[in-house]
């Protein structure tokens, strides 16, 4: 029956799930926490000192739950920091050893991969749940009876049911309650969203079980989450609530995008960061993802789009569907816009110049080259057939970078021009055009941000002073910049 969990299994040791299953230990140290994982690497990154996963704080919170070793900085007026090493009982275990977690667990939390389908039918739009559904018959297996199932891959609607229906299906005998709980960490931010949550959504049937068993997750959470923080609704709603919200944080991207669009082409000083201010400042609208720039990346927008758009296309709404995909539309046209004014800028031709890319990973503060806006940029340059694509990142490896490039479909000479340097005087060294790709905060420039809290990416509207003869390293903040090479080096 339901009650109090004492033991929760995490399926998928990824991104959402590792980092959440350590929180969750970390706040519930009556509670054993198991992650699991068929990746045996993986598992082994998790249980040592370098975690598969580079989130600010994680080590620490994994360090207490997993192996009861808990860090606490004393400042005492006058001495130098120390630190103080306390005990703690681990509860926090990762391992291959799936069958037993969920055989002992009362919550299992599924956190396996939804990626795009990538052929046959929704090929480019649809989810692929195939890892939900193996995981979903390995839980119908062995989970113990009245086992609470939450669904915490970000998943097309309708999957919870899915869920059940495979349960019933190998378990007719047994009642279990299948729950939404989306994840709303994003990547660079981990912890700090973990710890802090806007708000955590539960979603459930509204039967007496289902109530019941949201009841039993939303103890867990309430273990450091204020209850009025924590939002339960139906389950259909919770799924739909997820992609909605992604949804709406990229389109007010879009929607700043398209008005430094507008900015650059009305000429007249018209700057998209004023804009931006103003309009932030509004208190129905907020300050928040309201940045101008080169576009969104990341592998959660434009996925979560797609999948409100299919649904909506499913449903017949087509002016809905169509509503939704004009944000990704925006996107693409915005970083091709971006290659375009660089070559309008250099005379409509990059033949013999160097173009240096600063930034490479989808955001600052990540190391993550996935789903990365430049690979588009330095894709349509290259097709330009500039002397040379110098690019430098001050946070991703050089190999990963490498790895991405090569799989956006360039010709060997295209690619012989691209070159990964760590300095990123080298990078741009000579160069006709700088583009930054990325919000690093070290590539802020007096002239180029305008403004220290301002904007550090390159906005389209920035496109123009940071071009060709336009661009004056000198003006870049230079210190910054000097930190950064010794960071990387
Ligand atoms: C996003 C959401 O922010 C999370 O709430 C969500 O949980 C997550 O997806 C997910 O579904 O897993 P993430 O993709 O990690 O998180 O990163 P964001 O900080 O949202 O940034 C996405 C992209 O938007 C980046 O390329 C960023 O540079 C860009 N961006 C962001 C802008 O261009 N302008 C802005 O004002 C803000």
């Amino acid at each position: 029956g339901f009650g109090v969990a004492r033991s929760i299994c995490f399926v998928g040791a990824g991104f959402v799930g590792g980092p959440t299953a350590a929180v969750i230990a970390y706040h519930n140290p009556h509670i054993q926490v198991n992650v699991v994982d068929l990746n045996e690497e993986r598992i082994k990154s998790w249980n040592s000192a370098h975690l598969p996963i580079h989130e600010d704080g994680l080590l620490k919170v994994v360090r207490a739950a997993r192996d009861g070793t808990v860090e606490k900085t004393i400042a005492l007026p006058g001495l130098p920091r120390a630190i103080e090493l306390k005990q703690r009982q681990p509860n926090l275990v990762f391992s291959t050893r799936v069958v037993d977690a969920i055989e002992e667990a009362d919550i299992i939390f599924i956190c396996v991969n939804t990626p795009t389908k990538t052929h046959g039918i929704g090929a480019g739009s649809m989810a692929d749940v195939s890892a939900i559904e193996s995981a979903t018959r390995t839980v119908a297996k062995h989970a113990k009876q009245g086992a609470i199932v939450v669904e915490k891959s970000t998943v097309p609607c309708g999957t919870a049911q899915m869920i059940q229906d495979i349960l019933r299906y190998y378990r007719p005998d047994v009642e279990f309650e299948v729950l939404s709980n989306p994840e709303f960490l994003a990547e660079g931010t981990a912890v700090e969203n973990l710890m802090h949550p806007d708000r955590i959504l539960i979603g459930s049937a509204q039967t007496l079980a289902g109530l019941r068993a949201a009841a039993v997750v939303k103890d867990v959470y309430g273990a450091w989450v204020p209850a009025a923080r924590i939002v339960t609704v139906n389950t259909f709603s919770s799924e739909l609530a997820k992609l909605v919200a992604n949804t709406m944080l990229a389109q007010r991207i879009s929607s700043i995008n398209a008005v430094s669009a507008m900015c650059e082409e009305l000429g007249l000083g018209a700057d998209v960061e004023d804009v931006s201010l103003a309009i932030g400042k509004d208190a129905r609208l907020g300050s928040n993802f309201l940045q101008a720039g080169v576009g969104f990346g990341g592998s959660c927008f434009e996925k979560d789009i797609l999948n409100l758009a299919y649904l909506a296309r499913e449903l017949h709404l087509d002016v809905v569907a169509d509503y939704w995909l004009a944000v990704l539309r925006m996107n693409e046209d915005q970083r091709q816009r971006f290659a375009r004014n660089v070559v309008r800028e250099l005379n409509g031709s990059l033949r013999g110049k160097k173009i240096a890319i600063l930034g490479f990973a989808f955001k600052d503060g990540t190391n993550d080259t996935r789903n990365s806006i430049a690979v588009h940029v330095i894709k349509d340059l290259a097709m330009e057939m500039p002397r040379e694509i110098a690019i430098f990142d001050p946070g991703c490896a050089s190999a990963e970078i490498r790895e991405e490039i090569e799989k956006a479909g360039l010709t060997p000479s295209q690619l012989e021009r691209i070159k990964i340097l760590t300095n990123w005087r080298e990078c741009v060294q000579e160069a006709s055009a700088v583009c930054i790709l990325t919000q690093w905060k070290q590539f802020r420039g007096r002239k180029l941000g305008s403004g220290n809290k301002k904007a550090p990416k390159l906005a389209i509207a920035w496109a123009k002073s940071c071009v060709a003869d336009k661009v004056d390293i000198s003006e870049m903040d230079i210190l910054a910049l000097e930190e950064l090479a010794r960071d990387k080096s």
